[in-house]
C-alpha cells in the first residue's frame, strides 16, 4: 500500500492539566512539558515531510481560567518561541500565527512579529500557531474583510468562491488533512473550522504531554488506512 503523507496536519494539544494533576502537580507544569513535547513532535513531523502544522496553542474562550495559568501559559509562550527559534530558522520552516492581537501583551505580540517576520521567506514548511484564536471568529472576520471589499467595488459578489474565501482567513493554509486530538476528548472546540472540511479525525486517550513518535506514527497509520473520497464514489 502507498504511504500517504498528509500535507497538513493539526494539533488539539489537550490534556496538560490532567497529566499534571494526576501527578499532585500544579497544572502549570503540564503547560510546562506539553511545550517539550511539541518541540519534540513538531520536529519529528517535518522530519516526515509533513509540509504544514497547525497546533492549537490557545483559543479566545482560555482567558476564563485562572489568571496565574493565563500569565504562565504567556510567558511559556516567549520562552518555547525563543527557545524554538532555531530550529525553526534550520529547518526553513514559516512561522505564522492565527488570531487576534485583542488582550495579548506586547512582549507576547513582539515575540510573535520577530518569529514571523525572521521566517516569512521560508520555504520548507510552515507552522501555524493558533494564539488567542477561535474559529468562528475567524470566518466572521474574513466575511467582514469580503464584504468590504464588495461595498468598495473592489470585489464582486461572483468572484467569491471558496479559494477566494480562504485568502480572507487570518492566513491562507492548504485545507487540513489529519486533525488529532489528545486526551479522549471528542470535540472541534471552534478549531480551525474552515480549513477542517475535510478533514480525517483521530483521537487518542494520550495525555498531550506523554505523546510521543510513536503516538504519531499511530496517527499516521490510521490516516493511511482511511479512503479519503471528497465527497466523490470510490475508484471513480
Ligand atoms: C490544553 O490542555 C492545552 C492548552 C490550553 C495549552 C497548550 C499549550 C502548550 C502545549 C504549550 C506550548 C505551546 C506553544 C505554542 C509553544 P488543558 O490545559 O485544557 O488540559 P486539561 O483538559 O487536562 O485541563
Amino acid at each position: 500500500m502507498d504511504n500517504k503523507v498528509p500535507n497538513h496536519v493539526a494539533i488539539i494539544m489537550d490534556g496538560n492539566g490532567r497529566w499534571a494533576q494526576k501527578r499532585g502537580l500544579k497544572r502549570t507544569k503540564g503547560h510546562q512539558k506539553g511545550a517539550q513535547t511539541l518541540k519534540k513532535i513538531s520536529e519529528y513531523i517535518y522530519d516526515k515531510n509533513i509540509k504544514v502544522l497547525s497546533v492549537f496553542a490557545f483559543s479566545t474562550e482560555n482567558w476564563k481560567r485562572d489568571k496565574e495559568e493565563v500569565d504562565y501559559l504567556m510567558k511559556l509562550f516567549i520562552k518555547a518561541f525563543k527557545e524554538n527559534f532555531e530550529t525553526v530558522k534550520k529547518k526553513g520552516v514559516k512561522v505564522v500565527f492565527s488570531g487576534v492581537e485583542d488582550k495579548l501583551s506586547d512582549k507576547v505580540l513582539n515575540t510573535m512579529k520577530k518569529m514571523s517576520e525572521e521566517t516569512k521567506n521560508n520555504t520548507n514548511g510552515i507552522f501555524n500557531v493558533c494564539l488567542n484564536y477561535g474559529g468562528q471568529d475567524e470566518i466572521v472576520e474574513a466575511t467582514k474583510k469580503i464584504s468590504s471589499k464588495v461595498k468598495n467595488g473592489e470585489l464582486n459578489i461572483e468572484e467569491i468562491d471558496a479559494s477566494t474565501f480562504n485568502k480572507y482567513l487570518f492566513n491562507d493554509l492548504p485545507p487540513i488533512d489529519l486533525l488529532i486530538r489528545t486526551s479522549g476528548e471528542y470535540r472541534i472546540s471552534n478549531f480551525m473550522l474552515w480549513q477542517m472540511a475535510y478533514a480525517e479525525l483521530y483521537f487518542t486517550d494520550v495525555l498531550w504531554p506523554d505523546f510521543s513518535p510513536e503516538d504519531m506514527d499511530k496517527a499516521l497509520d490510521s490516516y493511511n488506512e482511511r479512503d479519503r473520497r471528497f465527497g466523490a464514489i470510490k475508484n471513480k
